[in-house]
């Protein structure tokens, strides 16, 4: 568990960049961090890896501050993925980029040979190729499987998809929802409010260091007050329903108002069409 216990941070003494946070991240949720650039997200997940500490209140990961938690120990709770990825590559071959994490905690075994064998596989990597060749997705890719590769309960990801093409996006998204699957804990930063509504189970909203939404993804993109202080537009299949109860009130409750997907959207639909042709009333 991710716990934030009315944050502030600030990058010097002067103006707080993050102003009294409070959430809960319980192990297995799949949360996503929305809100325009500057809004304090990137500096939210630094707090979580203990880049950065708090100015007040605490960050506690499992219950123990961030503040009583060496580097190390944070490092193996909390794989982070930042904004860049050329940020984090910093050897000659992809093989030695993946094992760079356990040669830094000094675990370079026959396990982590062997997960890195696993990972060169699953994501089809050349081993001996020069990461800084590659192109921008598959460096992505290798920043990505670099966290991946070394299982933390907790992975955070900072704009995961920003900057690659569709398909690109949809493979990083296909093994960030596979590690979900598998219980890892995912905290994402995204900017694709599309991505956000097919994949987080919860959005946090946050504008000017402050956290102004947090609940379910439906619920955060169908709240109009949280979308206009944000300044984000929901997916077309959340607006497509907002709009419907709102030119019928009547529909509040129906699953074709809570359809947050095109397929929930369609089923909703045939079962409203199947329901009129046995005379009935939806
Ligand atoms: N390293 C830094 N030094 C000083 N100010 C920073 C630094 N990083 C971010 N900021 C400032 O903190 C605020 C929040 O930034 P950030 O957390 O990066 O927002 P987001 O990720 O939502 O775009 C911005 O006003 C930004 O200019
Ligand atoms: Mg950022």
């Amino acid at each position: 568990m991710i716990e934030f216990k009315a944050v502030s941070a600030s990058y010097d003494d002067e103006m707080p960049v993050l102003k009294d946070v409070s959430f809960t991240i319980d192990d297995g949720d799949f949360v996503a961090f929305v809100g325009t650039n500057g809004a304090g997200k990137s500096t939210t997940m630094r707090l979580m890896n203990g880049l950065l500490k708090p100015t007040a209140g605490e960050v506690l990961i499992d219950g123990v501050p961030t503040t009583q938690l060496k580097t190390s120990q944070l490092a193996a709770q909390v794989g982070f993925l930042f904004q860049n990825p050329d940020r984090q590559i910093c050897c000659n071959t992809v093989r030695d980029e993946l094992l760079f994490g356990f040669r830094a905690q000094g675990r370079a075994d026959a396990h982590a040979e062997a997960r890195v064998d696993a990972i060169i596989e699953q994501f089809g990597f050349d081993a001996d190729a020069e990461p800084f060749l590659l192109n921008r997705g598959t460096r992505q890719l290798l920043a990505l499987a670099s966290i991946i590769v070394m299982e933390t309960p907790y992975v955070v990801l900072d704009e995961p998809t920003t900057g690659l093409d569709f398909r690109e996006c949809a493979k990083v998204m296909d093994i960030i929802a596979q590690l979900h699957a598998h219980g890892t804990t995912v905290i994402m930063v995204c900017h694709d409010m599309e991505v956000v509504g097919d994949y987080a189970q919860r959005v946090i909203a946050m504008t000017a260091g402050r956290v102004v939404a947090d609940g379910p993804t439906f619920q955060v993109l169908c709240d109009r007050s949280a979308l206009d202080a944000t300044h984000l537009l929901a997916p077309q299949i959340p607006q497509i329903s907002m709009a419907l109860v709102e030119n019928d009130p009547a529909r509040a409750d129906t699953a074709l108002a809570r359809a947050n997907t095109v397929d929930e959207m369609l089923d909703a639909l045939q079962a409203q069409e199947g329901a009129m042709s046995c005379g009935e009333v939806s």
